[in-house]
């Protein structure tokens, strides 16, 4: 199979990372629940992790790195335990359902929301923000990179303008992490939430948030924490507050093994190898009678994300043809980004989406583009 749906999850891992799930399994006591060898085995994996993930992320504090089952809880956990009823937000059109849901059912409570358009190409108009980011604006919650199109925002530049009136800013990294420089401290982003499981290579069901120190949020959930037994409150003190109940102290192994093959590769060489072959796809597709392919690639720092369609043809139709009679694996549908397919006309059709890894081959690339000729001209 020619696996093009890294945006979904990424199936090619380093080999060690499986490896150290399967040793995790059968070595990791319960994290924090007790003074034994196994456990605090389990205890040193997770507090060296979160060590790993800070220092990659430009995360002051390794205590402030939260673990959390995937992307979706960490942005509820910090959509829910900042804003509420009679707040004010802003968000944009680009993002997912795990942004937007959260956003909703707040909004039916009683949150002022409001979004930075998308226009025809996917791309944000800066005025929008501005003209959007009034002073009493809490908070700023916006994807990195469109999980539809690849396109990225400059998050340097939206937390200066966030922070310039009033407002904090959370971030969905979720197609980003691992692969796109992210740093909070410099770039000044208040609360990152990322996935395990897509560019940073680990084990699904593990991802997580990153809080700028200071920052108090409501627990999402309460239950035990391995200290304060007597308590009738959650702890206060971070991880603690934000992580009630067992961690998935095997899936976070498989997470370090990640971090750990990233950190020695480099970060920008794994980027540059997915970019160069979203381009070399993206300019093999683009000039193909019958295909349209949505977006803007001019941006050097973009998630590798080519979504196109051809004709009318539904994009299910096209992507069962392309696994069928291609072996090739692609999504297609709405992708859980409902404002990003209106602003690209794409409701009614879906889109077809290639995305790639620093794995992906030229090989792989080049099949892809022929099967993509081959559909459009039948
Ligand atoms: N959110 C993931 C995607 O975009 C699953 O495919």
């Amino acid at each position: 199979m020619i696996y093009l749906d890294s945006a979904a999850t990424s199936l090619h891992k380093p080999p060690q990372v499986a490896r150290a799930v399967a040793e995790a399994i059968s070595s990791l006591g319960n994290p924090a629940r007790g003074a034994h060898g196994a456990s605090l085995a389990a205890d040193r994996t997770i507090y060296e992790t979160r060590r790993l993930l800070a220092a990659f992320f430009g995360c002051p504090r390794a205590e402030n790195v939260v673990f959390t089952s995937n992307a979706t809880e960490a942005l509820n956990v910090a959509i829910c335990g900042l804003l509420g009823p009679g707040d004010r937000a802003v968000t944009t059109d680009l993002e997912h359902n795990s942004v937007l849901r959260p956003l909703y059912e707040l909004q039916d409570r009683g949150l002022r929301l409001d979004f930075v358009p998308a226009d025809a190409r996917g791309r944000v108009d800066w005025a929008d923000f501005e003209r959007l980011l009034v002073p009493g604006v809490k908070a700023v919650i916006c994807t990195h990179a469109s999980n539809l199109t690849g396109y990225s925002l400059d998050l340097a530049r939206v937390a200066a303008l966030a922070h310039s009136r009033g407002a904090l800013l959370i971030v969905d990294a979720s197609q980003t992490a691992g692969l796109l420089p992210i740093h909070m401290e410099d770039m000044g982003i208040d609360l990152l939430c990322f996935t395990g499981h897509k560019g940073l290579m680990g084990p699904q069901g593990t991802g997580g948030l990153c809080l700028r120190p200071g920052l108090e949020l409501r627990p999402f959930k309460r239950g035990g924490s391995g200290v304060h037994s007597f308590d009738r409150a959650q702890p206060r003190e971070y991880p603690t507050r934000l992580e009630a109940g067992t961690l998935n102290a095997h899936g976070i192994a498989g997470l370090k093994a990640a971090l750990d093959y990233i950190n020695a590769v480099g970060r920008a060489r794994l980027y540059a190898a997915e970019h160069s072959r979203t381009l070399r796809f993206y300019e093999g597709v683009l000039r193909i009678p019958g295909v349209r392919v949505y977006g803007d690639f001019s941006q050097p720092l973009r998630a590798g994300i080519v979504s196109l369609n051809i004709r009318d043809e539904d994009s299910a139709a096209v992507a069962d043809a392309l696994a069928v009679d291609f072996d090739i694996a692609v999504r297609a549908g709405a992708h859980c980004a409902p404002r990003m397919h209106r602003a690209l006309g794409t409701e009614e059709q879906g889109a077809v989406r290639f995305s790639f890894s620093p794995f992906t081959t030229e090989l792989e690339v080049d099949t892809a583009i022929e099967a993509v000729k081959t559909l459009a001209a039948e």
